[in-house]
């Protein structure tokens, strides 16, 4: 499918649900006021890949990644790894990614890719 269509309201605040998009793996995270404010305290000098968390996402409260890991592909561990509340953790290497999906230790070269995707009224997310 080159669209996939998400029901946000399927998606409770502080949750993370991975999808199918284009064969790999889509990771949806709804995040709380708390995840969004430790993100966006973090000084963008200190990060491998400088991406401020404002331009990763178009809704604060919905971060939207390709759950494939910049390393060597694997696929991160939702609400895990040392940089949460709402981080992920690459299980193969030991790459740690914040609630933004970015690469805070470990291999992973870059941060987790955003791909293309708008909202469609209130609560529907279209990716693709
Ligand atoms: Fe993720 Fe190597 S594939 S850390």
């Amino acid at each position: 499918l080159a669209k996939i269509e998400i029901n946000l309201e399927d998606i409770p605040e502080g949750r993370h649900v991975t999808f199918k998009w284009r064969g790999r793996p889509l990771f949806i995270r709804h995040r709380t006021p708390e995840e969004i404010a430790v993100v966006r305290a973090v000084p963008i000098e200190t990060l491998r890949d400088p991406e401020e968390d404002e331009k990763r996402v178009k809704n604060p409260a919905f971060l939207v990644l390709i759950g494939v890991c910049t390393h060597l592909g694997c696929v991160p561990i939702a609400d895990a790894g040392d940089f949460g509340p709402g981080g992920y953790y690459c299980p193969c290497h030991g790459s740690h990614f914040d609630a933004a999906g970015r690469v805070r230790k470990g291999p992973a070269p870059l941060n987790l890719v955003v791909p293309p995707y708008n909202f469609l009224g209130d609560h529907t997310l279209v990716v693709g």
